[in-house]
């Protein structure tokens, strides 16, 4: 069954936090966002921690920053299933897949609309998770980019081929008209925001993303 990660951009006090424990969403998607890579600065290190004392659930913690490894130590540990970081930020150097596993948390590798999916194809037996962006990140409440399903496509090839464990969630514009493409290209994981938490009925809208 597809795993519901609830982006918690838009709506991250506690009321919606504990509204959300109370339903069978999986995890907490925290995006955090350091002015740097994405314009947006968001969510402090001592929020996160609020927000992490407030779930019930494991978080998704979805890295937006330059140099993500210095980001590490900082962070509610505990709590983190899945630590993603942005391909486009490492150049070059993936020391840090290993720093984050080394922490007893699984890592995630994001690619943003206009990264090639092919270039991380090098990476795939060192992580555990591929987040494919399906919007530009950033900002909430975008239009889903119907290419990203191509990508994912691809991506689910190379790993059937390899015989890899690798899951693949997919980030942005996600709702109850695309989660039935989304799983039959081949995503283990949907994080979606504005969808979930605007609706008046999350259990239904979480329901709607994993039957459709
Ligand atoms: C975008 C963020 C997403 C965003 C998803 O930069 O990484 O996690 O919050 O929100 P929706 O589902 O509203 O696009
Ligand atoms: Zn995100």
């Amino acid at each position: 069954m597809v795993k519901i990660s609830v982006s918690v951009l838009s709506k991250n006090n506690r009321e919606t936090i504990e509204k959300l424990n109370e339903t069978s969403v999986d995890y907490f998607h925290i995006d955090v966002m350091g002015g740097k890579f994405v314009d947006e600065t968001n969510f402090s290190i001592s929020k996160i921690e609020e927000v992490s004392n407030y779930a019930v659930k494991k978080l998704d913690v979805h890295l937006m920053v330059e140099a993500p490894s210095t980001y590490i130590s900082l962070l509610p540990l505990s709590k983190i299933e899945y630590l993603t970081v942005h391909y486009e930020t490492l150049n070059g150097d993936f020391s840090i897949f290993e720093k984050i596993r080394h922490e007893g948390i699984k890592c995630g590798i994001s690619v943003k609309p206009n990264t090639d999916v092919k270039d991380i194809f090098n990476l795939l037996d060192k992580i555990d998770l591929v987040l494919i962006m399906s919007v530009e990140p950033g900002y909430g409440g975008q239009d889903f980019l119907e290419s990203s399903l191509d990508k994912v496509k691809l991506l689910k090839s190379e790993i059937i081929k390899r015989n890899l464990q690798v899951l693949i969630s997919i980030d942005g514009g996600i709702n109850n008209l695309n989660a039935k493409a989304c799983i039959e290209a081949g995503c283990n994981m949907l994080v979606s925001g504005s969808y979930i938490v605007s609706s008046n009925d999350y259990e239904k809208s979480i329901d709607l993303l994993r039957n459709v």
